[in-house]
């Protein structure tokens, strides 16, 4: 795991939506869209689970993920890879389900999405573009 420098984390939780994206075991990429995602710590990320279908099923036979964010007042875009641990039931359950039911009760909340950052890159156009910061 790595920590999140703090233009990244800011970059992250200004970002709505965020694209995420994820593999089935043969290689076939995913890109969805994500409203509901939560910066944790500096090393987790917490993402709902409404209305995943392919990106569930991906996340079952093949844990790695990978979140991309842009702020175009900073100038700054990340690229963010990491390994998902989907859990429904257990504490970190029960605080999406707060979290989500916080925001609108009718939500499914069927599921939590944890995410351990394992690494990070520029995704900035540029000279330092796919640059690893850590
Ligand atoms: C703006 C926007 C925000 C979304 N936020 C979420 C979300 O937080 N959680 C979720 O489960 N689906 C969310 N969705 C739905 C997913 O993008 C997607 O439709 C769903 O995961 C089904 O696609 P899949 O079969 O590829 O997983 C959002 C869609 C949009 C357009």
């Amino acid at each position: 795991m790595v920590k999140m420098p703090p233009d990244v984390r800011e970059t992250l939780e200004k970002q709505k939506p965020i694209p995420i994206a994820t593999a089935s075991k043969d290689g076939v990429p995913n890109v969805v869209f994500v409203g509901l995602l939560k910066v944790v710590d500096d090393e987790t990320l917490m993402l709902a689970d409404n209305f995943f279908c392919k990106t569930a099923a991906n996340l079952i036979e093949n844990p790695k993920i990978s979140i991309l964010c842009y702020n175009s007042e900073t100038k700054k875009s990340f690229q963010i890879k990491g390994s998902a641990m989907v859990c429904k039931e257990g504490l970190n359950f029960d605080e999406m389900r707060k979290w989500v039911h916080g925001i609108n009760p009718k939500l499914p909340a069927k599921a939590c999405v944890m995410v351990n950052v394992e690494e990070i890159y520029n995704a900035m156009w540029g000279p330092a573009a796919g640059e690893k910061l850590v």
